[in-house]
């Protein structure tokens, strides 16, 4: 009986500590926080403990993250809103998901992506300095590398964008370099290859509008019978179209988790690429989403999109080794699985 409650004495202990301990956990800024990837890695983050303070300007999916993080409605290089931020909030790290993201567009709208994705981050990095912030991950991308030269891609394969988007990845890539060097700002920068994929359990997934992503594009076609456009049939593929590395976005948020960890735990600065090394091509994709919805899609031909390079596929082996990082949540089967579960839960 004695040994039955020290037992549970030793339990309440322990659990009181394991409270304290969550308790004690940091403070972390996630700007861009409520998309798509944002999203995801904002509720892994609270998952493992942390307090997450998301600074974000599109309200489309606050409903669902109010619950697990504080939300702070704003631009995220709002320079008051920022000095208040760290001032009030005992911030550790920043992960930074803000910024424009559609490569098309970006070499319609150049200067917008410009002044969005580089030079509001220059004030957000600026304000970081200030009040003494020095931990930094990154959003970056495949597209810093343009074209490949070879396949797949390693993270010592020459930068060299091919679209605006993957050039203002690039130009903070190389910002946070040099605020490295000079003021001693740690960082992460994970270049994505192509998130895909949802938790239609917590209600997250890919809400842009307009779409402009394969995936939730070839699930609408699917699932209302609307022609699918192929966007170049006469790439130097195997098949003539687009080939990605589709990476589920739960892993990219793991990889964030990680990357914080690596970086609290002394590791150096520096960059790794997320992806599963399988290239997906467009038109494997479609069938693989004919497969999951039980449907046949009809398909049009069209012109290649501007800004599309014909194959990025990832060298993950640095995460994997340094991270300790893996790729198992990104079967194909379980990134159009969940995806299509979360486009019927929110299609309307
Ligand atoms: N595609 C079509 N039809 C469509 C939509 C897309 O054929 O209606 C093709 C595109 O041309 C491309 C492929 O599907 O070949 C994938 O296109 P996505 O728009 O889904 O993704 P991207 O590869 O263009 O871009 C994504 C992210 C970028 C990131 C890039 C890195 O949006 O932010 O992955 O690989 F830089």
């Amino acid at each position: 009986m004695k040994n039955f409650q020290l037992l549970i004495k030793l339990l309440l202990i322990s659990l009181i500590i394991n409270v304290h301990a969550v308790e004690q956990k940091p403070t972390i800024l996630v700007t861009g926080g409520a998309g798509y990837i944002g999203s995801h890695t904002a509720f892994l983050m609270a998952q493992k403990g942390y307090n997450v303070i998301i600074l974000d300007n599109n309200p489309t999916n606050f409903n669902v993250i109010r619950i697990w993080a504080t939300i702070i409605e704003g631009d995220y290089a709002d320079e008051a809103i920022l000095h208040s931020l760290f001032s009030q909030y005992p911030i550790m790290a920043v992960m930074h998901f803000a910024g424009f993201i559609e490569v098309g567009e970006s070499v319609k709208n150049q200067l917008s992506f410009y002044e969005n994705n580089v030079s509001k981050t220059i004030t957000l990095l600026k304000v970081m300095i200030e009040h003494d912030v020095k931990t930094f991950i990154f959003s970056s991308s495949a597209a810093v590398y343009g074209t490949p030269q070879r396949v797949p891609l390693t993270e010592d394969h020459p930068r060299d964008p091919i679209n605006p988007y993957g050039k203002t990845k690039y130009v903070v890539e190389m910002m946070l370099e040099d605020v490295h060097q000079a003021h001693g700002i740690n960082f992460v920068a994970l270049r994505y290859f192509n998130a895909a994929g949802a938790l239609p359990e917590y209600n997250l997934g890919e809400r842009h509008n307009p779409e402009t992503h394969v995936i939730p594009i070839l699930l609408d076609a699917a699932h209302n019978k609307k022609p699918f456009k192929i966007f170049g049939i006469d790439y130097q593929t195997h098949d003539g179209t687009c080939v990605r590395d589709y990476l589920h976005v739960w892993d990219i948020a793991q990889a964030h988790y990680l990357s914080l960890e690596y970086l609290n735990n002394g590791g150096s600065s520096t960059f790794f690429n997320l992806g599963t090394g399988t290239g997906t091509s467009v038109h494997e994709m479609l069938k693989a989403v004919q497969q999951t919805t039980l449907s046949s899609l009809s398909i049009i031909f069209a012109d290649r999109r501007a800004g599309d390079p014909a194959v990025l596929v990832a060298d993950a082996d640095a995460a994997h080794t340094v991270l300790g990082w893996n790729a198992d949540n990104s079967s194909l089967d379980n990134i159009l699985k969940s995806a299509y579960e979360f486009y019927v839960k929110n299609r309307n």
